[in-house]
């Protein structure tokens, strides 16, 4: 079995900016390395490119374009981020949702850069959904319980089950995420024990004042 993928993205916060990311990103390293997991982060663009020099976990970028390089001034395409060195992106998070056409034009881009696609979706009919565009990963999250503290392995354990259903009736080969409100040990082992590949948070650790602690606790009963 290959290790549960624990993806911590920093979003836009201020705990998770500059030094505050290569201290996430020291953590991250640390525990993996400790315990044999894969801890990868997803942090801002302008964080993106030193943290895929000075560190060995994978990075991911947030969001990705699905435009050719040329004339798109403020766009951030898959030649960018494979430049930066990443190894992939999220596409359709949650907070920066595309139409079904840009979807695919952000999986395409990344896998013609042997990147890794991680689609967001937010329910079991949006993850069959974004299967058909045969992304490596669907991240299924509930947007209303994304930063609240209530976890999708607790609060509901049934939209886990069902995704990880409907995604592997389209292609059992695709992997499944599942994110929002993940805090825990306990969080992560529900999640992985429902069929998952492992696991996309944020506020739990980026807001932490430990965040190597709160590491250790999310990979513990692994
Ligand atoms: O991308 C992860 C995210 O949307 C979940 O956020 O703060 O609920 O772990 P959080």
């Amino acid at each position: 079995m290959p290790s549960p993928l624990i993806l911590v993205n920093l979003k836009t916060y201020k705990e998770g900016m500059g030094n505050r990311a290569h201290q996430i990103a020291t953590a991250a390293q640390l525990v993996a390395r400790e315990s044999g997991t894969t801890i990868g982060i997803a942090p801002n663009f302008i964080d993106l490119h030193p943290l895929c020099h000075h560190f060995t976990i994978p990075v991911y970028a947030q969001h990705v374009d699905g435009s050719e390089p040329g004339a798109h001034t403020g766009q951030i395409n898959a030649d960018a981020i494979k430049f930066a060195g990443a190894t992939g992106s999220l596409v359709n998070h949650s907070e920066r949702r595309l139409t079904l056409a840009d979807i695919e034009a952000s999986v395409r881009a990344l896998q013609a850069h042997k990147l890794i696609a991680i689609v967001c979706t937010n329910n079991d009919i949006t993850s069959a959904a974004a299967s058909a565009l045969s992304p490596e990963y669907v991240a299924i999250e509930p947007p209303e319980l994304i930063g609240s503290g209530v976890s999708v392995s607790k609060a509901n354990p049934e939209i886990i089950r069902k995704s990880v259903a409907a995604v592997h009736a389209i292609n059992p080969k695709i992997k499944v995420l599942t994110g929002a409100g993940i805090q825990s040990g306990e969080c992560v082992k529900i999640a992985v024990d429902l069929g998952t590949d492992g696991v996309l948070l944020a506020s739990s650790v980026v807001k932490s004042a430990d965040p190597a602690a709160v590491l250790r606790d999310l990979v513990s009963k692994l």
